[in-house]
């Protein structure tokens, strides 16, 4: 993405130099806003309906109304899509609250602030689907609400910066001892050829890849439980894997410097893997 990349920005599509908005966006102030990313292949977005539901509920649930319609957010999604000049992108939207002086409670009269971009997307390499990815864990210190996908991202961001500094993929996260997921992806771990998935509860943002690999595994009869997730059981698991929308389902090998299973991609991950490039 470059500064002539075409963005939107509250009903004008322009080159991205040229969006600006006022720094009493209360997206800036209080980071009071939701967004979505959506995965596009071959110009063909993936679960769009399933991402448009997610966002429906994100707003709702921090009071911002929901600026268009379905019929109009898929209208305006296919038209970025349209004029990026990628194939496999992944286009990115953001809702806040709107330009209002600063004070907590909720402004009234206040129109949202809608702003859309489309960036390449980037999946896994050859080898990091070949070998797996290293991550470490850290105790997730998010709020109870990480079922919202608010742009409010300190949490995640500060998560993040831990496996970046151990030069590692992603960070896995801990809640008082069970897992939750990592800082932008969902995790799953395979035991005796069970995925435990945890519970997607106010603890979790609900992955639209999850909730596909899940479907898949169904298709495929491999069996899902969804249950608690206790650490020992990470630790002792025969696989792991991340799932979003840029990573799709990718398998750990490492975790905190310890082989996961045998240290390479399982068979349960090899078959999911294939299945997912069949569907998308
Ligand atoms: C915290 C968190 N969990 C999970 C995911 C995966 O969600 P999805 O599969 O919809 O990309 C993301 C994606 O950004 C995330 O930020």
């Amino acid at each position: 993405m470059n500064q002539d990349s075409v963005v939107y920005l509250n009903g004008v599509f322009k080159p991205l130099s040229e969006a600006k908005i006022s720094v009493l966006d209360r997206g800036f102030i209080f980071g009071d806003g939701v967004y979505e990313v959506v995965p596009v292949y071959c110009r063909r977005p993936f679960r769009m309906v399933q991402h448009l539901k997610r966002l429906e509920n994100s707003l709702a649930a921090v009071g911002i109304p929901n600026p268009k319609s379905a019929a109009e957010w898929k209208t305006l999604f296919m038209e970025m899509v349209r004029q990026a000049p990628y194939e496999q992108q992944a286009v990115y939207l953001q809702i806040t609250r709107g330009v209002a002086p600063r004070d907590h409670g909720f402004p009234h009269g206040v129109t949202p602030t809608v702003f859309m971009m489309v960036n390449p997307l980037k999946t896994p390499t050859p080898e990091q689907i070949e070998q797996g990815v290293a991550c470490v864990s850290a105790e997730d210190f998010r709020w109870h609400r990480c079922d919202i996908k608010s742009i409010s991202l300190l949490g995640n961001v500060l998560l993040r910066q831990v496996s970046v500094e151990a030069e590692a993929t992603e960070t896995v996260l801990f809640r008082d001892g069970f897992l939750t997921e990592a800082s932008s992806s969902n995790i799953l771990a395979v035991k005796k050829g069970v995925i435990l998935a945890p519970p997607r509860d106010h603890l979790i943002l609900p992955g639209i890849s999850c909730e596909a690999v899940l479907e898949f595994a169904s298709m495929l009869g491999i069996p899902v439980e969804t249950r608690p997730v206790p650490r020992e059981e990470v630790l002792t698991a025969d696989e792991l894997w991340l799932t979003s929308s840029g990573k799709e389902v990718l398998a750990v090998t490492m975790l905190d410097g310890k082989p996961v299973g045998d240290g390479s991609p399982g068979p349960v991950f090899k078959k999911m893997w294939a299945y997912f490039q069949t569907q998308k």
